[in-house]
């Protein structure tokens, strides 16, 4: 529940470079640009633990980041439409070569903008994954742009669309929902 002693561990631009699987892994999936290298940094307390850009697709391979119990793995954003096909397919094999083989992998935070929150991709990616056996904790981020009615209508929207998630508003800059989502993403980690 403490995730200021995350350090980071590797980058794995294939998947021959993962590290070894000797600690259980949450994964933070999302489209490029929704705001998971800022979410990470947010939970762990660390301003420049994961590499935050304004370019979209800055993330392009696993990053991993660990303490001596629990382990994060920042996905390379999907769905940034300027890359070549070719380093799209790279990305895809990665992301799901990840996501299928991974025996120590016990979940999925998926980020999504709370102002475009289940677009194609997030779907597929609930549908394929809960295939799998695997839990989603759904992170609408970015909530320090919405008013409160429309953050209200966004989050019961988005708990009504998928079944068997656990779902909240948060925020990086704003600080909103920062100890909701640690307990959440906790709850993902079997003891
Ligand atoms: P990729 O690595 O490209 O997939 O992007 P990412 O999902 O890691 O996004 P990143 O954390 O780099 O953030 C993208 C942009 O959104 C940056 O300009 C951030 O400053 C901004 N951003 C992230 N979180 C928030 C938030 O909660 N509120 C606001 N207003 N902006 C945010
Ligand atoms: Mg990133």
């Amino acid at each position: 529940r403490d995730f200021r002693t995350m350090r980071f561990l590797l980058s794995a631009p294939k998947l021959s470079a993962l590290p070894p699987a000797d600690r259980c892994e949450i994964a933070f999936a999302g489209r490029s640009n929704a705001g998971k290298s800022s979410a990470l940094n947010a939970l762990c307390e660390q301003g420049n633990l994961a590499r935050t850009s304004k370019t979209p697709g800055r993330t392009q391979a696993i990053n991993f980041f660990d303490n001596d119990r629990l382990r994060f793995a920042d996905l390379p954003g999907y769905g940034f439409a300027r890359v070549p096909p070719a380093i799209k397919a790279e990305w895809g094999a990665l992301i799901e070569g990840y996501l299928a083989e991974r025996e120590t992998l016990a979940g999925i935070v998926l980020i999504m903008d709370a102002r475009r929150p289940l677009l194609d991709f997030d779907r597929q990616l609930i549908e394929w994954g809960s295939a799998y056996g695997l839990a989603f904790h759904l992170m609408l981020t970015k909530a320090d742009k919405l008013s409160r009615n429309e953050q209200h209508n966004v989050l019961r929207r988005t708990r009504a669309a998928v079944e068997g998630a656990t779902a909240q508003l948060f925020s990086s800059t704003k600080r909103i929902g920062i100890e909701e989502a640690r307990a959440a993403i906790s709850a993902l980690v079997p003891d």
